[in-house]
């Protein structure tokens, strides 16, 4: 199948790392960056033999999908930085709304899920790497799938999945490309809005579109699943969880379920 056949056009501050297969997009961003990739890298694979996934979870890879990490050197705290998963979530949101027939429910899904009518499209992978104060941001890796001609199905946890082509996508052999290279513009510009801006832009754009908002949800901890009314995105990215009246958690790492009575599908 060639389906990644055209070349992206990406903003001139990029450069483009183009490969055919690799273990991980991720991992070969980690490899760039300690072999000194400037800012800007953008390493996009047709497949991964290795894609992983949030909390230790593999990505299904197969040709015919959108895999690419982008590598950023930021001066700021890692903590600050993982702000950009929201910001490539809204990005990606916002493109695939382009893409798609008026009418397409596109939203986002805490903490970096793109769903598409109730069903996962795009997942996010960040990582970074931190100076020895264990603070100071040395570089970041924003690692995006989005299925396309593909998808697992029911992933893992019971999560369900879907691709653009059964979305109403009309795909074409320049798809992967073009998709590829909006997303990156709309980055690029999300980036500078956010370096001026901050968060709080950024967060009302995702709220907008938060799957799940003001109803139940089903949050699984490490350790503990619990459930409560998905009230809010809080000032740093946390999920805000009412328990009942009074209590209130922050979570700031788990899986989101939604409940059917919410209208949602997870
Ligand atoms: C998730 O939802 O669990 C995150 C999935 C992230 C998958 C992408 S595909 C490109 C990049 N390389 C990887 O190995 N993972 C990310």
């Amino acid at each position: 199948m060639t389906v990644a056949a055209s070349e992206p056009e990406l903003p001139s501050s990029y450069q483009l790392l183009r490969l055919g297969g690799v273990d991980s997009t991720n991992l070969e961003a980690r490899r760039q960056a300690e072999g000194g990739a400037s800012d800007k890298t953008v390493i996009w694979a047709a497949s991964q033999s290795a894609g992983r996934g949030r909390r230790g979870r593999s990505w299904v890879s197969p040709e015919g999908n959108i895999y690419f990490s982008i590598l950023l050197r930021l001066n700021g705290d890692v903590a600050d930085a993982m702000q950009l998963g929201f910001v490539i979530a809204n990005v990606i949101a916002e493109s695939l709304s382009d893409f798609l027939p008026s009418g397409t429910k596109v939203e986002t899904k805490w903490p970096n899920d793109v769903l598409l009518n109730g069903k996962k499209i795009s997942g996010i992978l960040m990582e970074s790497e931190s100076a020895n104060d264990g603070k100071t941001l040395k570089w970041l890796i924003i690692g995006v799938g989005i299925n396309v001609c593909a998808h697992p199905g029911t992933g893992e946890g019971g999560v369900i999945t879907t691709a653009l082509v059964d979305e109403g996508f009309d795909f074409q052999p320049t798809s992967i490309a073009s998709i590829l290279g909006d997303i990156v513009h709309k980055f690029d510009r999300g980036l500078t809005a956010w370096q001026k801006g901050g968060f709080a832009p950024v967060r009302n754009a995702w709220l907008a579109r938060a799957a799940g908002l003001g109803g139940e949800i089903t949050v699984r901890l490490p350790n503990e699943t619990i459930s409560g009314t998905f009230k809010d995105l809080n000032k740093d990215g946390a999920l805000v969880l009412g328990i009942n009246n009074s209590v209130e958690r922050l979570i700031t790492a788990g899986d989101v379920f939604i409940s059917p009575t919410n209208g949602e599908m997870d």
